[in-house]
């Protein structure tokens, strides 16, 4: 039986760090266990320009406590009037590694998103003649359709399109939910890969609305069912280099997540790698787990491996704190409902 497993330092493919107190508090929670992460763009106001994202790339380096090594990958916020010239200048430069899609209303701060995917076809265009990917939250926002069908219809109506149309854009359809999603990137020859979260391996709908409302296990896309969970697991320990890691750690205050209208996003900064381990172990998989986290992202964007690691070890459970302190107010970590055995030492 395997105890200890030494992987590459691992990478977040999809983060939020948020601002102010917030970023101050969560920001080491990332940078612990990971060296790099794609950090995503949805502040207020968006994070739109190259200037946006070096000011917001400086706040986050000025956050970083002394002795702990963490790079964040900027990315910009695609908006109906970003200009191609600035974010090729920001991609030229290296100060951004993707351009995020938000169709207008999906999620926390989207609402400058794209509504007419015309308006953005010269800059998706520019971005494959670069090769900057383009990172998509993959949900239709039509008030009609179903909120668990957003994901499965996004494919048909917007992803597929879109890629038909710019055949060379690199694309990362994020946080898939769905087995119709896992069954897309899959079919797909190049150029597209996907990343998956930490809590959408571990939780379906039934957490979220079973035996009472669990506001911390609510995000957006929404848990799915069972076998779509199954689904995302499968593709997760498969070895298959198109999925890889992004957690989508996304804190807010309990105060924000237990109201009546409550704020979407699961935080799993703290606890992901011992997440990720127990699972990977459950499908007896861990030699897949340094792909997942540490390999095949580097491969999909282009750049280096780690060349640290870090030490996995299996033992009595290891305990997190329920909630980490903020001057915001607390923000509850992602409580799985079953102990890990495995810390990173
Ligand atoms: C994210 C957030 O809070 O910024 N929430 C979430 O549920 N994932 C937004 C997002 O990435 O959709
Ligand atoms: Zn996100």
């Amino acid at each position: 039986m395997t105890d200890t497993l030494t992987i590459r330092r691992p990478d977040d493919w999809h983060l939020h760090l948020r601002d102010g107190a917030m970023l101050h508090a969560v920001l080491p929670e990332s940078a612990r266990h990971f060296a790099r992460a794609i950090i995503m763009p949805n502040l207020v106001p968006p994070v739109v320009r190259g200037e946006q994202a070096a000011a917001y790339r400086d706040r986050i380096l000025a956050a970083l406590p002394d002795g702990m090594s963490f790079e964040p990958l900027m990315t910009l916020y695609l908006t109906e009037d970003t200009d191609p010239d600035d974010v090729a200048a920001a991609h030229q430069s290296g100060l951004i590694k993707a351009v995020k899609l938000y169709p207008a209303g999906a999620t926390t701060n989207s609402a400058s998103g794209v509504r007419d995917f015309d308006k953005v076809r010269p800059v998706l265009e520019r971005m494959a003649e670069i090769g900057l990917p383009l990172c998509v939250h993959g949900e239709v926002t039509d008030a009609e359709i179903d909120i668990f069908d957003r994901e499965a219809v996004f494919i048909d109506r917007v992803l597929d399109p879109v890629r038909m149309s710019t055949p060379e854009l690199r694309v990362v359809m994020e946080h898939v939910t769905t087995s119709h999603a896992v069954e897309y990137v899959v079919s797909s020859e190049v150029g597209l890969g996907a990343t998956i979260t930490t809590h959408h391996l571990i939780i379906n709908r039934n957490h979220i609305l079973a035996g009472g409302i669990k506001p911390h296990y609510y995000c957006l896309p929404v848990a799915k069912r069972e076998e779509h969970r199954q689904a995302l697991l499968v593709a997760a320990t498969s070895g298959d280099e198109r999925f890889f890691l992004g957690t989508d750690s996304a804190p807010h205050t309990d105060a924000n997540k237990e109201m009546a209208c409550g704020c979407a996003g699961c935080f799993t900064a703290s606890n992901t790698m011992s997440l990720l381990a127990e699972m990977f172990e459950s499908k007896r998989a861990l030699d897949k787990l340094e792909g997942f986290t540490s390999i095949h992202g580097p491969s999909f964007y282009g750049l280096p491996v780690n060349e640290e690691t870090i030490t996995l070890t299996k033992g009595s459970p290891v305990e997190y704190p329920a909630k980490i302190e903020t001057d915001d107010g607390p923000v509850t970590v992602f409580e799985p409902g079953f102990p890990l055995h495995w810390r990173v030492s």
